[in-house]
């Protein structure tokens, strides 16, 4: 019988419940296929407070939003994790664009506790990704990110272990899907306007689209490759970043009928031992895989040299495959 793994999650929003839920549906393949058995021992937000039962918790009472009562002695992440006994901590609380906090100290904390720690929230590769690197070294536990670019697509992980030894000299990428589809309603006669809203519409934009618009979750996960992929050590004011928000209507249709495409491509390149990136808004010939990517797709197009252009693409990204990264992350920690 294979021990069973007691799980926390950090945070119980759109990602967290989506991933609860695929827990659930992947349990018997888990079970059969890589030896995982599981149950859910905590489950935290601002809002709940500190929940934790170390017996496990009923995650369809959960989902119907049915929550046991917090622990009144528990003070803080550390006292949760104990209280859980917690052997992986998914964090998947909301990015802080500052300084990634409290996220950073979540995934600290949980290193330090002895347990695997798994984010689909890019604050912490972006503000710590070394630092969390090497304790996770140093306490022989893992500290995986794969659902914080591009959902649950294997950007970290094909690096990490499917393409050893590549030097990766650059990348171009499309990594927000809100900008993306607002330009393709654009392209169809929209108002910039008209675009966000219809994008908030379907559930894509929020309500306050400014981090995406303004360039700001583009340029996250621009240095979030770099970091991890190039080694870089790129903090997000060192981006040279424009939005869409210039952008005309009748610049983005001209732009097509003359046979290109505007697209916001996120992009770094090796340059005299450092790192440079951008994140602004292009004007595409159609010829540029990258002019091909729609709505809510993303890709991301790498300059190794081992192969000149290896592209990553995600047609209709959604949670389900955000919520499939932190499940294969869950794997890959239980693996090693
Ligand atoms: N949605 C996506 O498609 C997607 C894709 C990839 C990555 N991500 C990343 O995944 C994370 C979660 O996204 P989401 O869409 O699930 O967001 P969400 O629906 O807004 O949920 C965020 C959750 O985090 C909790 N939370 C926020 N701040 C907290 C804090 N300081 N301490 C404890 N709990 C806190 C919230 O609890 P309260 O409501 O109680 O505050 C809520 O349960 C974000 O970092 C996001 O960037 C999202």
């Amino acid at each position: 019988m294979p021990a069973i793994r007691n799980l926390a999650l950090l945070g119980f929003g759109n990602v967290g419940r989506t991933f609860v839920d695929l827990l659930e549906r992947k349990r018997g393949v888990l079970r059969e296929q890589y030896g995982i058995e599981f149950r859910l021992t905590g489950v935290a937000t601002r809002r709940l407070g500190w929940i934790a039962n170390p017996h496990g918790l009923d995650s369809a009472a959960l989902l119907r939003g049915e929550f046991p009562a917090p622990g009144t002695q528990l003070k803080d992440v550390r006292d949760w994790i104990a209280a859980a006994r917690a052997e992986v901590v998914f964090e998947t609380t909301s990015l802080n664009r500052h300084e990634g906090q409290p996220a950073v100290d979540h995934i600290r904390a949980a290193l330090e506790c002895g347990a695997d720690a798994i984010s689909a929230n890019k604050g912490p590769v972006v503000f710590a990704y070394q630092e969390l690197r090497d304790l996770a070294r140093a306490r022989g536990k893992r500290f995986l990110f794969e659902s914080a670019v591009m959902d649950g697509v294997p950007i970290f992980s094909t690096f990490a272990e499917t393409v050893p030894a590549v030097e990766v000299r650059g990348f171009r990428g499309i990594l927000n899907s809100t900008t993306n589809l607002v330009l393709e309603q654009m392209e169809a006669g929209a108002t910039l306007q008209q675009a966000v809203r219809k994008a908030q519409d379907l559930g894509v934009a929020e309500t306050d689209p400014s981090n995406d618009l303004d360039g700001w979750d583009a340029t996250f996960k621009t240095v979030a490759v770099s970091n991890v992929i190039m080694g870089g050590r790129l903090r997000p004011d060192e981006v040279h970043r424009e939005g869409i928000g210039a952008l005309t209507g009748e610049q983005v249709r001209t732009a097509r009928d003359s046979g290109h495409a505007y697209k916001l491509v996120c992009e770094a390149r090796r340059l005299q031992g450092a790192i440079v990136a951008s994140v602004a808004p292009e004007r595409l010939p159609l010829t540029d895989p990258l002019a091909w990517v729609n709505g809510i797709s993303s890709a991301i197009n790498f300059e190794t040299d081992m192969f000149p252009g290896l592209v990553l693409t995600e047609l209709d990204g959604g949670l389900d495959a955000t919520a499939y990264g932190l499940l294969a992350d869950f794997i890959r920690a239980s693996r090693s």
